[in-house]
């Protein structure tokens, strides 16, 4: 088992905007977290908010704009090619649509090998060596041997997926940043994949970054959640207090959009009206002015500090932080 508490990635400040025609796109907008080894944080918001770039960037698969990373007290941002590679090994990534993510042309055997021979762990003549963690993975990841020599399109996405999921923990990582991973799974199937994920997180002591557009999703696997608004953090709690006690405005609307299974815990649906405000050179402000049912000229004038409400409850709301709603 991971010792309790003890912090393997820290984010501090990071940022990563994109030069488009018309200025600059504020993709992640100075964000702040740490997350614990075993431990695992969900970083929840609207499709377009910034969650794929903000995992990317820390696994440098985008230079960041600005802002520190540290890895079990590496600063990963200083690390050259070489560091980086072998920094790889610990941090891997999890995609949305495993089909996109696979080589058509290999098999399921030869995209699980692929990361353990491009990281040299195996040499390419140590045939026995390599068929035997290859099945070591197929079989953690509840793949049947049988399916060795298939191709990503003779299978059904869980099982795609768990090729994804194998590939990524071929290498032995400590951290996965789990970008979507169910989304794109019929919903019996999202339930297998995320009790997998769950039971490997526990087994080999794992430590997620798993992003979703679906809070309902990251309900019970997450430690922590993040919310994100147009690049920045609106909300971050510990999962129970954050569905138990929404105070962002935002979440709030994005937790009345779940069907909620208790008949005695009624929730008006909050409906977000009014136009998304534009990542590109965004003005002063609270971000989600535009669709906030409280929103004053104060919300629109004034920049949001983060602030922290209840022991680990953070939020940037303004009218919450001055007791007003
Ligand atoms: N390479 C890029 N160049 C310009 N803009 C980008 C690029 N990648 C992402 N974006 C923009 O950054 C914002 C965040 O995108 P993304 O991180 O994919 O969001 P999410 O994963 O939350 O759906 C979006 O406005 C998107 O259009
Ligand atoms: S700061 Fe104002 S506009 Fe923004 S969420 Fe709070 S009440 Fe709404
Ligand atoms: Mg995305």
């Amino acid at each position: 088992m991971a010792e309790q508490n003890r912090e393997i990635l820290k984010v501090e400040h990071l940022k990563k905007y994109f030069p488009v025609p018309n200025g600059m796109l504020h993709a992640v907008d100075d964000i702040s977290f740490t997350i614990n080894e075993g431990e695992t944080l969900g970083i929840v918001g609207e499709s377009g908010c910034g969650k794929s770039t903000m995992g990317r960037v820390i696994l440098r698969l985008h230079e960041p704009t600005d802002g520190k990373v540290t890895f079990e007290g590496q600063d990963v941002l200083a690390m050259n090619s070489k560091q980086m590679k072998i920094l790889r090994r610990d941090m891997q990534i999890i995609f949305q649509d495993p089909f996109a993510s696979l080589n058509p042309r290999m098999t399921v055997s030869e995209a699980i090998v692929a990361p353990l021979l491009v990281q040299k762990i195996y040499d390419r003549k140590d045939k026995a060596g390599i068929e035997k963690r290859l099945r070591e993975v197929m079989d953690m990841v509840g793949l049947a041997n049988r399916l060795i020599n298939t191709y990503p399109h003779e299978l059904d996405g869980g099982r795609r997926q768990r090729i994804g999921i194998a590939r990524a923990l071929a290498l032995e990582p400590k951290f996965i940043v789990c970008d979507e991973p169910v989304s794109a799974l019929d919903v019996s199937i999202q339930a297998q994949i995320l009790n997998l994920m769950q039971d490997l997180q526990e087994s080999l002591g794992l430590t997620y970054l798993f992003i979703t557009h679906d809070l309902s999703v990251v309900k019970h696997i997450s430690d922590d959640i993040l919310v994100m608004y147009l690049g920045q953090m609106v909300e971050k709690a510990p999962s129970y207090k954050l569905f138990k006690k929404p105070m962002h405005p935002y979440t709030q609307a994005l937790l009345s959009a779940i069907p909620i299974p208790d008949p005695d815990l009624p929730m008006e649906r909050i409906a977000m009206k009014g136009e998304l405000t534009s990542p590109i050179n965004p003005e002063k402000g609270c971000r989600f002015a535009k669709r906030c049912p409280f929103a004053t000229d104060a919300c629109r004038q004034q920049d949001m500090v983060l602030t922290e409400e209840e022991p680990g409850h953070f939020i940037t709301c303004l009218r919450v932080q001055k007791g007003e709603i």
